[in-house]
């Protein structure tokens, strides 16, 4: 049963990619896979691309051309909830995409066909990962955020950079009025949760806080790629695969 490892940024899987054993890199739809063994599993790792078509095309190509019965996404994401800071890691149980929007054919947000607007993650694997995340976090990982935290709940995702106070009060300001709590906006879960609800594939995504979404939090982008959310990522998903029983990959 093959795990895959999908994730944002090539920093994020460098060293996972360096730690497998049996590694063969296939080259398809454009993209790198790499194949291997890592903590007694089969896996392959991707990146997802940026957006959500890009994730989309990287998700079914791991499905139906390598076979994966199981997605876990690393990635990094801007914070929207309150509370979630830089330097913090979110957990996803559901998925939205906040540019959806059919209305006034369907309601806003609602995923035509799907007669719903949030996707859930899945729940056992998203309670390992989670585990694997605060264990990472207790451990210190990241010096310069001494006191992150781990949320869970919900992700929204769309085609859009969020980069401004504006933008940001509004996404959460239209989300919240309609019931919706989001804690962090990014650009790839919630297609990435569509195609795996497609072909009946569990999955969990994991997203580090790199900066708040708007334009007054400062953060060296590839620093904090580098020296945070990388290290986190590769932690993560090594503490996930060795707890994660290989017999329940086809769960
Ligand atoms: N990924 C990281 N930060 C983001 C932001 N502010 N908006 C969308 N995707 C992101």
């Amino acid at each position: 049963m093959t795990i895959a490892i999908l994730s944002a940024l090539a920093e994020e899987q460098h060293g996972l990619v360096d730690a497998m054993d049996g590694l063969q890199t296939l080259r398809h739809v454009g993209r790198d896979f790499w194949r291997g063994r890592l903590h007694g599993h089969e896996v392959v790792c991707a990146l997802s691309g940026i957006g959500k078509v890009a994730a989309a095309t990287t998700t079914a190509a791991l499905v139906e051309r390598f076979g994966v019965r199981a997605v876990v996404f690393t990635g990094v994401a801007g914070g929207l909830g309150p509370g979630v800071n830089v330097g913090d890691v979110v957990v996803a149980r559901q998925f939205l995409q906040h540019d959806m929007d059919a209305s006034p054919i369907f309601p806003r947000w609602e995923l035509p066909g799907y007669g719903r607007s949030a996707l859930a993650s899945d729940g056992a694997m998203t309670d390992a990962l989670a585990g694997a995340a605060a264990g990472a976090v207790q451990a210190g990982m990241a010096e310069a955020f001494a006191s992150a935290c781990v949320h869970q709940g919900l992700i929204v995702s769309g085609d859009q950079f969020v980069g401004s106070h504006q933008a940001s009060d509004r996404l959460r300001g239209e989300l919240q009025a309609a019931g919706h709590s989001p804690l962090a906006v990014e650009m790839e879960g919630a297609a990435v949760a569509q195609v795996c609800l497609d072909y009946g594939v569990p999955f969990a995504a994991m997203r580090t806080i790199s900066d708040r979404a708007d334009d007054s939090a400062h953060v060296d982008f590839a620093l904090f790629v580098r020296t945070v959310a990388s290290r986190y990522a590769q932690r993560v998903v090594s503490d996930f695969l060795r707890f994660w029983p290989a017999q329940a990959d086809a769960h």
